[in-house]
């Protein structure tokens, strides 16, 4: 039992303000999607809109071929999982399971095998007795997962689930949702803010902003071709590099002259790009310490994180701006030292001044 659903150019007001305008997006069975972005944008709305908690202003949603956004919600076929987990404190775990499938008088045996493999899939068998107060965060997220897949839904609907779990069991849940993914064959949307947790649970990322999707993508081309400088902003840690550059070709790809005067060779095509205001963008991970060998740059750094693994050199280029570049975690480098860096220009991203990121095919296409 799976779900394609179609989503076309929903639209959502309340009152006079549009929170979500025109969207439109394919998720297809059995995908893991994460709409990400930050608080505010929407992502809560239109999950609440595909489970029908939430009236469609326009447009139309569709579960495999068939329009939805018009039945009540017990007649979707799909489960929600809230960040509040919206467990019943008076009633047991197995009852809190057991208590939507008895509403549409589903028999007892099916009740009772039901909650002991998803008790079996989630290591909750220990604990159906209890209740909710007697549980730890994280178990109740457990059961308020539990409780979703007894219902063997068409698809199951995460709204930030992990938002109110520690730091440590945060990570720990995180990796037993993609566990979880891999044996329940159900597509699957989850609602986050955070860039890590769709990163390694996506199959596909929707970036939404501003009442708009920004992009979608499998995670790797959300990192390495971001659509806009917003999505370049938000995905990834430390967030990009930006500087302002002059654009000249040089054997058909473009160059870009940062303030400092540093000269990038760019792995973008020189063809289509209309003159006006460019911002190259470069991650921290592609700027490294030159360690002898001819610097592309240098600069003084302001700022030293050990992050162990690596080490992030906040450094001042001569024309007053920062660049955040990375060494290895036992890094030498000493706050006040003068360094040279080399950029990687086949690395960076070009942005227009409205935000718009330029790449090889869009170029080409002129
Ligand atoms: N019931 C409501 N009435 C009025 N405004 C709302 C309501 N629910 C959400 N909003 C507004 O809609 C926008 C999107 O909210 P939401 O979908 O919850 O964002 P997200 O989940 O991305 O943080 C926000 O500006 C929020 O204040
Ligand atoms: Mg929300």
């Amino acid at each position: 039992m799976t779900a394609n659903i179609e989503i076309q150019n929903v639209t959502k007001r309340y009152g006079s303000m549009t929170v979500l305008d025109g969207l439109s997006l394919s998720i297809k069975a059995n995908e893991f999607m994460v709409f990400l972005g930050p608080s505010g944008c929407g992502k809560s709305t239109l999950l609440r809109m595909i489970a029908g908690l939430e009236s469609v202003d326009e447009g139309a949603i569709s579960i495999n071929g068939e329009r939805i956004d018009t039945l009540p919600p017990g007649q979707r076929d799909i489960a929600m999982v809230f960040q509040s987990y919206a467990l019943y404190p008076h009633m047991t775990v197995a009852d809190n399971m057991a208590f939507g499938l008895r509403n549409i008088n589903v028999s007892t045996d099916v009740i009772s095998a039901r909650i002991a493999e998803a008790a079996r899939m989630l290591e909750i068998a220990h604990l159906l007795e209890r209740k909710p107060g007697q549980l730890s965060g994280g178990q109740r997220q457990r059961v308020a997962i539990g409780r979703a897949i007894v219902k063997e839904p068409k698809a199951f609907l995460f709204d930030e689930p992990l938002s109110n779990l520690d730091a440590a069991l945060r990570v720990r849940t995180r990796v037993e949702l993609a566990q979880l993914r891999n044996r329940v064959r159900s597509t699957m949307i989850f609602v986050t803010h955070d860039q890590i947790e769709a990163m390694t649970l996506a199959d596909r990322i929707v970036v939404m902003n501003n009442r708009k999707i920004e992009q979608i993508g499998t995670p790797m081309e959300i990192y390495s071709r971001p659509a806009s400088r917003f999505v370049a902003t938000f995905v990834g840690s430390p967030t990009m590099n930006f500087f302002r550059v002059g654009l000249s070709a040089q054997n058909g790809f473009l160059r870009a002259k940062l303030q400092d005067g540093t000269e990038l060779q760019t792995a973008i095509r020189a063809i289509g790009v209309k003159d006006g205001e460019y911002s190259v963008g470069i991650r921290a991970e592609a700027v490294k310490l030159a360690n002898g060998v001819a610097a592309t740059t240098t600069g003084k750094v302001d700022v030293l994180e050990r992050l162990g693994d690596r080490t992030l050199l906040y450094t001042r280029l001569k024309d007053g701006n920062v660049i955040v570049a990375e060494d290895i975690g036992n890094s030498r480098v000493a706050i006040g030292d003068e360094v040279g860096l080399i950029l990687d220009g086949t690395r960076t991203h070009l942005f227009d001044d409205a935000g718009h990121a330029w790449h090889n095919e869009e170029a080409s296409h002129g």
